[in-house]
């Protein structure tokens, strides 16, 4: 897919509100405060590390996909620093980063366990990864048979599936939570999902945020 297209997406009604009730739920999760340093895993376009830089965050993107960077370069201030690399094996050293994020990238990812005790191991404080759910709407409208879009060949998980790639990891106080219960986006599917408490993990993206045990 072509990043500026995939870009576009987040400017559409149903983009905007997908990305924003994303973005909500991560940074209430994160819990970061204006100078602490912060790793987007899986940045893409960087749509997320540049909201993220704009509340004051020292922002590093880190994506595989060097078309991706050069789009998510050229739509950011200099501030941000963007690195090309794997989620599997993160050219970093431990502790490096305040926060880490990753959206709904590491469903694309072979062996998204080390990913998930790589990212553990480069956070000092709190992470936040955010996967596609198997048990959603958004799985019957989009996942099913392979996926269709952003979402081919996406990987698809419960939440307990998620729990166990955390097993043995030095992490404390997991918490699992979830957005996008209805997917059409409609405004009374907006309305709705103000009052869904993001405990109920049935929305199509599921979040984990956890602190690292230093
Ligand atoms: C659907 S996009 C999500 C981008 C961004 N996080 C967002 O939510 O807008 C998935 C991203 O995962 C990245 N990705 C794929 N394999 C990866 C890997 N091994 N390590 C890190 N990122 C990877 C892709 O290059 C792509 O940018």
């Amino acid at each position: 897919m072509d990043p500026a297209d995939y870009d576009a997406w987040y400017d559409t009604p149903r983009g905007r509100w997908v990305g924003d009730a994303e973005f909500d739920l991560a940074s209430r999760l994160l819990d970061a405060k204006p100078g602490d340093s912060l790793l987007d895993v899986g940045c893409g376009t960087g749509w997320f590390t540049r909201r993220l830089a704009g509340m004051k965050l020292q922002a590093t993107g880190l994506d595989p996909d060097p078309d991706w960077l050069a789009y998510a370069r050229a739509h950011s201030d200099r501030a941000i620093r963007w690195v090309e690399g794997d989620a599997r094996r993160l050219p970093f050293p431990d502790s490096s980063f305040d926060h880490v994020l990753s959206i709904a990238a590491l469903c694309f990812v072979e062996d998204e366990r080390q990913a998930v005790a790589e990212i553990v191991r480069v956070a000092r404080r709190r992470f936040v990864i955010g996967w596609l759910n198997r048990t959603s709407l958004l799985y019957r409208e989009k996942g099913r048979g392979g996926g269709s879009g952003a979402y081919r060949s996406a990987r698809w998980h419960t939440a307990a599936e998620l729990r166990a790639f955390f097993a043995g990891l030095p992490v404390r106080d997991l918490k699992l939570r979830s957005a996008i219960y209805l997917p059409s986006g409609t405004k009374l599917a907006r309305g709705i999902e103000k009052f869904v408490p993001s405990v109920l993990p049935l929305g199509g993206m599921l979040l984990v945020a956890g602190e690292k045990i230093s």
